[in-house]
């Protein structure tokens, strides 16, 4: 039997950084897709293939003993083994159209389509146990993170997330089904970034500028509109009411909190700036340091999107995929 799972790729449209430490973010899963199929074998061993390379290890090794790349698939197929008897062996493949290290979340993206395949070998995971495999899997590699991305890859949509301090995530927005009538352009500058060294520059950010920091939280709280009271005028607001360009205005006001925070780089500003008088709001996506931005881009500006970008940089509109992980076995 083969047990497959799919997940989607995200974009952070408000909050990155700042959901870390406690405030809201609002999150959109799009149109690129990781897909993990699992199968078991005799070999006595955890096998898994992906395009970062193949790794063949005994069964009893441990997700410490493999490169980190690889831990949280190790990591899950251990938890799975432990629970189930007579296993004998694992095959794990990794097919994926989302580009690594560059905000749009492809680690994430597989720890849920991979909890939801290696698990579904055995039975159908519910959400909620998605969330949490997926998350101790991540943690293996990204133990600081916020977890909002698994959210997101495995609900699907839009989604306001806000994240505890202990394991649970939760949405606070849990039906947004808003849709935006402009083009989400992500332009990925070409520079993979480290998660894991931005989220640590900003918590000395945080360190050193306690009183700024709480008050920049405070700010993107009020930008989403979710601070309890669903504020009026707040970026949820704009959707529901489909006023992009108050939306984009959002983007562009929470990109300056980025700044501020130093997750931006002259090559991401250069990027910004080249899309300013077509884009209603631009701004990072993800951790910043590198990686890609978002442009809010009515139609009728969509296609003058290439000339103005600088040559050496990729592009794609994105569509809001309303699907999260998809699961399904193949009998053989
Ligand atoms: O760049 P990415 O896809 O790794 O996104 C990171 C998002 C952060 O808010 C910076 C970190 C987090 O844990 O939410």
């Amino acid at each position: 039997m083969k047990s497959i799972a799919s997940a989607p790729a995200k974009i952070i449209l408000f909050g990155e950084h700042f959901v870390v430490h406690g405030t809201n973010a609002l999150l959109a899963a799009i149109d690129k897709r990781v897909t993990v199929t699992s199968t078991f074998t005799e070999n006595k061993t955890i096998k898994v293939n992906s395009e970062l390379g193949t790794i063949e290890v005994p069964i009893s090794s441990s997700h410490e003993e493999v490169e980190s790349e690889f831990r949280p698939f190790v990591y899950l197929a251990n938890k799975m083994i432990a629970s189930n008897q007579n296993v004998n062996g694992l095959e794990i493949t990794i097919n994926s159209d989302i580009p690594v290290g560059v905000g749009l979340g492809s680690s994430s993206a597989c720890c849920v389509a991979a909890a939801s395949s290696i698990f579904g070998l055995f039975k159908k995971l519910s959400d909620s146990e998605i969330l949490k495999m997926s998350r101790e899997a991540e943690k293996t590699i990204f133990p600081d993170l916020s977890g909002a991305d698994l959210y997101v890859c495995a609900a699907g949509g839009i989604i306001g997330c806000e994240v505890d301090n202990t394991i649970s995530l939760h949405s606070s927005t849990p039906s947004v089904s808003y849709e935006i009538s402009a083009n989400l352009v992500i332009v990925n500058s070409m520079i993979q970034h480290s998660t894991k060294r931005s989220v640590e520059k900003v918590r000395r950010f945080k360190e050193n500028n306690e009183k700024r920091f709480s008050e920049l939280c405070d700010l993107v709280t009020k930008l989403i509109g979710d601070d309890g009271t669903r504020a009026r005028g707040g970026a949820l607001d704009n959707m529901k009411n489909n006023d992009i360009a108050a939306l984009g205005l959002k983007m562009t006001e929470n990109q300056k909190y980025l700044e501020e925070i130093q997750v931006s780089n002259d090559t991401l500003r250069d990027m910004i700036s080249s899309l300013k008088e077509i884009s209603l709001g631009t701004k990072i996506t993800g951790a910043g340091d590198g990686g890609c931005i978002i442009a809010l881009v009515e139609d009728k500006n969509l296609d003058k999107v290439p000339a103005l970008l600088p040559k050496d940089k990729e592009y794609f509109s994105a569509k809001i995929d309303t699907k999260g992980v998809v699961w399904s076995t193949i009998e053989e």
